[in-house]
């Protein structure tokens, strides 16, 4: 028998924190408060300091980048008036979310210079995990991502097993290029390194973890953090390592998984997420780095100079208080939440979609086509094949899938993605089901230059 979300709470409260009373006794019947969350998003230019003491031209949400955190809740019924101050259209779209085709933010429907759109949505139940959102213009969504426009979005259950009293963080991971007078290095079309950016995508040398460069992050020792990290990257992989700390993995794109995972590293690919536990091990007044540490994502063009070097993202500085309880020898919840996996013996159709270079089954984004059309509620299996000799993070709009399997490897367990990254020369399959909302949906590959460069498709649900 699986245990409830009542019992696996409390199993879990007593085991990280000792045995002592949860702050917050869960209910069978967790009771949904429904709200509306009302706020304006405006798209602007902005001078701004990302680099402490050298400002740069930017786009910026709300004046800041990354633009804010939205704080939400499964059931809100969410209205964002967006504002767009920009020279040039722009859309948000919110990635990973489902939501009706209008408000997708999908370059179907651009918001024109000094135009407005409201985005009107609700958080479906089950939809609790880690999104983040950013603009979607046809060809131009790598420029005005990189000059500051994304933001994380954290969506919450109102029966969450993890204890509410643990300190939670939001890592969202960008990078970027300045030129030698500090601004943004995003070259213009047609020159030779605006070449190597469209093949290899573009990597920054500089690291942002939510706009910051290199903070420090404070923990007690004995402590458990719960961090959730977002690769807001146009095309950086991070591979994750927290130095002399083992992680636990417990959701990823779409929320908790239904058990957590120990891992030594974690490899988030473009678009990705992950939650994890951190078990403060360390002894008090030590440090430890988070890195990402090298991937080779076998970009066909010039490496950057760092590709084969670890990065540090941040650091963790343990507090001199004594340990609170001894984090490294809990006993690890068996369940966090159930996750169905979907049903493939309902399978309508099986799609084959094939990644070349800038094209998907050899062909370029063109709005007037639909590549492929469905039917609301079917359910289809999705094969995503990469010809090529590097890696491509395959996105698919409006539905969460599941991985059935990567290379021929079965996934040990269903989990809600949105984006995979498809290593070259590997396939990975999933399922998806067609919930709800009819209308345009892209997929694409989310290096950001190649999306921009057409490598992107219509899926149509009628
Ligand atoms: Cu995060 Cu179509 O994008
Ligand atoms: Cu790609």
């Amino acid at each position: 028998m699986r245990p409830s979300h009542a019992s696996v709470a409390l199993a879990l409260v007593a085991t990280l924190s000792g045995g002592r009373v949860p702050p917050r006794a869960p209910s069978a019947t967790p009771t949904v408060v429904r709200r509306v969350v009302e706020l304006t998003l405006t798209a602007a230019p902005a001078r701004l300091e990302l680099r402490a003491g050298t400002p740069s031209d930017v786009f910026a949400y709300n004046g800041q980048v990354p633009g804010p955190t939205l704080e939400l809740r499964e059931g809100d019924s969410v209205v964002v008036h967006f504002r767009n101050q920009l020279p040039e259209p722009s859309t948000i779209h919110w990635h990973g979310l489902h939501l009706p085709f209008a408000h997708d933010g999908s370059p179907f429907h651009p918001v024109p210079p000094g135009g407005r759109h409201d985005y009107v949505f609700t958080i479906k139940p089950g939809a609790a995990g880690t999104y983040w959102y950013h603009p979607h213009p046809h060809h131009r969504t790598g420029h005005q991502v990189a000059k500051g426009l994304y933001g994380a979005i954290v969506v919450r259950a109102p029966d969450d097993p993890l204890p509410a009293s643990l300190r939670e963080r939001v890592l969202l991971l960008s990078d970027n290029r300045f030129t030698a007078d500090g601004e943004i290095d995003f070259p213009a079309k047609g020159t030779p390194a605006a070449r190597v950016d469209a093949e290899n995508g573009r990597e920054g040398d500089v690291l942002f973890v939510s706009g910051a460069v290199l903070p420090t992050f404070a923990i007690r020792s004995g402590e458990v953090q719960r961090w959730r990290v977002i690769n807001a990257s146009a095309a950086r992989v991070y591979r994750l390592e927290l130095e002399g700390h083992t992680l636990l993995r417990i959701g990823t794109d779409g929320g908790l998984f239904e058990r957590p995972v120990e891992a030594r590293e974690v490899l988030l690919g473009v678009g990705e997420r992950a939650e994890l536990l951190v078990r403060a091990t360390g002894e008090p007044g030590t440090r430890a780095l988070l890195r990402a540490l090298p991937y080779d994502r076998y970009i066909p063009q010039t490496r950057p100079v760092d590709w084969n070097v670890p990065r540090t993202l941040a650091a963790l500085q343990y507090g001199p208080e004594p340990p609170v309880t001894l984090a490294s020898s809990v006993a690890l919840p068996t369940v966090l939440r159930r996750v169905p996996a979907l049903d493939t013996t309902r399978v309508t159709a099986r799609r084959t979609m094939v990644l070349t270079q800038h094209l998907i089954n050899g062909r370029s984004m063109d709005p007037r086509r639909v590549d492929v059309s469905a039917r609301r509620g079917a359910t289809e299996i999705w094969e995503v094949e990469n010809l090529v000799g590097m890696d491509h993070p395959f996105h698919l709009h409006g539905f969460q899938f599941q991985v059935l399997s990567r290379n021929g490897v079965p996934e040990p367990f269903p989990a809600w993605k949105d984006v995979v990254n498809v290593p070259r020369h590997e396939s990975v399959r999933f399922v998806v089901r067609y919930d709800d909302y009819a209308g345009k949906w892209m997929f694409h590959c989310h290096i950001l230059d190649h999306e921009d460069h057409g490598m992107m498709g219509v899926l149509e649900v009628r």
